[in-house]
């Protein structure tokens, strides 16, 4: 059959598997919104551009995965964000002052999971990059070693994070101070309202691999840590000041 692009970056081809699978993915996330109510939304909150091309990460990660991960659950949590604050005095916040206020405030939870997931979001989408992945050099491969002893006591704990968070949530390397960990988190929750500073993140909801790696969790957070995570990134995060 002619693979001929037939919408937003999708081949028919990707987007027949995508829809077929995204059938089970669209009713187990209620913040997915439809395409057609995400391109009119308005907000005083923009969706950062992907820093790479919609198939920049295959094979590890498709193409169909990143239009679907980024263009509506991504696209969704903002969509959602925006009509959430019309009115409000978050208005006016910066996105993390939306979740710092959110998160310690009764009654704000639709508020806190969709801001934390734009943002969280965003961070994932630039702690990936095609070619990267791998041990570090550089300040975070010290920075690395002196932690966890090695890359590769790194590499397991980091997986043994991933594969333990059940059900939906994200992996965690953060800064503690000055002394680096490991952690994870549920849902659409932050380090940063834990006073932890995040360096690199991967997500482990289903929607982030199971088009492309069905139930094998193991196997996509294996081959981000060792083909895309951007250890510049990780560095740069790694010098900023705060929490
Ligand atoms: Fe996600």
């Amino acid at each position: 059959m002619e693979d001929r692009v037939i919408a937003s970056g999708f081949t028919r081809r990707e987007f027949m598997r995508a829809s077929l699978a995204g059938c089970t993915l669209l009713a187990l996330s209620p913040a997915v919104v439809p395409a057609e109510a995400s391109a009119q939304a308005k907000g005083p909150f923009e969706l950062p551009p992907l820093p790479y091309a919609q198939n920049a990460l295959s094979p590890v990660i498709s193409a169909g995965t990143v239009g679907f991960h980024y263009g509506r659950h991504h696209r969704g949590y903002l969509d959602n964000l925006n009509g959430l604050v019309e009115g409000t005095p978050y208005e006016k916040m910066s996105l993390e002052g939306v979740i710092r206020a959110s998160a310690s405030s009764p009654g704000q939870t639709a508020v806190f999971n969709n801001a934390a997931q734009v943002w969280n979001h965003t961070f994932y989408w630039n702690g990936m990059k095609p070619g990267g992945g791998g041990k570090p050099g550089g300040e975070i491969g010290k920075a690395i070693e002196k932690a966890f002893g090695s890359y590769e006591n790194f590499r397991k704990e980091f997986l043994a994070a991933a594969l333990g968070q059940f059900g939906s949530g994200w992996a965690w390397l953060v800064a503690d101070g000055s002394a680096l960990r490991v952690v994870k988190t549920a849902n659409a929750e932050n380090p940063f309202t834990q006073r932890l500073r995040p360096l690199l993140t991967i997500d482990v909801w289903e929607h982030a691999y199971y088009l492309d790696y069905q139930n094998r969790r193991k196997d996509f957070v294996e081959a981000s840590l060792d083909r895309l995570v951007n250890w510049a990134f990780v560095e740069g995060n790694l010098g900023k000041a705060g929490g």
